[in-house]
């Protein structure tokens, strides 16, 4: 016989977002109940304007920022203080600035993400056992690191070296969801490329679902399964990429000059 679950949610979402909202002190609403559902293996943007709340709903959903109302579902759990250890094992994350330690290795670096929180002096002491090791080394060759790079300090690296680290280092918990905060949006459009498309075939290859906030509209076209419009703390449109004409942009920039300049379809 099988067991009806608790909740109300379907059980094989990874993600489920329900009436988020976000204010913070003396500053407007930022999370405007913003509800989502993330599938197993699907690979989503969160496309928005600067501003939009992106990061806000992202850092939410690992625990960083606390709501004012609403909840956050991790494979069946719902995010409290007590659950939010867990469910950040089961979540990698991959930042704009790369977020490693420039004092550890590239191998150091995705070591360190089976132990999130310590401080750096710790990890550069730490000896993990031989399978995080193992697992480390394999992960980099995965993501196209040289050898050469995988024992040298990150900060010898270029920038897209350093992402393909943060994508190897997100994995190494072997998470069902990555959330990605404008994971290129300090790379050159051509490493850009190479990094999303890193991303979203390391992804499918295992098979885990990815959250990922941009503000390109070219770059999500391209590598979008489903695109998320955030506008003003608001869901304005959820679909897939050959539904992204004028009017949803317009929905989603705004019509203004400012808002939606044409550098913003540049990838
Ligand atoms: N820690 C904070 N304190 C006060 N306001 C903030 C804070 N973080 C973000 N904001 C404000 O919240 C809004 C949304 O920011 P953010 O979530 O960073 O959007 P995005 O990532 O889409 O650019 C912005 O107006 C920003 O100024
Ligand atoms: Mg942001």
């Amino acid at each position: 016989m099988t067991s009806t679950p608790s909740h109300s949610q379907a059980p094989d979402a990874v993600l489920t977002v329900d009436a988020a909202r976000k204010a913070y002190p003396a500053g407007p609403t930022v999370l405007d109940g913003v509800s989502l559902r993330i599938e197993p293996g699907s690979f989503c943007v969160l496309l928005g304007a600067s501003g939009s709340g992106k990061t806000t709903l992202l850092r939410s959903i690992i625990g960083l920022v606390p709501l004012d109302a609403g909840t956050i579902d991790i494979s069946g759990t719902i995010l409290t203080p007590k659950s939010i250890r867990r469910s950040r094992r089961e979540i990698g994350m991959v930042h704009q600035d790369f977020g490693l330690s420039s004092r550890l290795t590239a191998a150091q670096n995705v070591m360190a993400g089976t132990a999130p929180g310590l401080p750096v002096w710790r990890l550069l002491f730490q000896a993990y056992p031989k399978d995080v090791q193992d697992k480390a080394c394999e992960l980099l060759s995965r993501v196209g690191l040289e050898e050469g790079h995988v024992n040298r300090p990150a900060s010898g690296l270029s920038g897209g070296q350093k992402q393909r680290v943060g994508i190897a280092r997100a994995l190494i918990n072997g998470p069902k969801l990555i959330l990605a905060d404008e994971p290129v949006a300090s790379l050159d459009p051509q490493t850009a490329q190479e990094v999303m498309d890193l991303l979203r075939r390391t992804a499918k290859e295992q098979g885990v679902a990815v959250l990922c906030s941009l503000h390109q509209i070219s770059l999500s076209r391209t590598y979008a399964d489903r695109i998320i419009g955030l506008r003003k703390g608001k869901i304005v449109f959820d679909g897939t990429p050959g539904q992204l004409g004028p009017d949803v942009l317009a929905r989603i920039f705004g019509t203004g000059r400012e808002t939606f300049a044409p550098s913003m379809a540049v990838a």
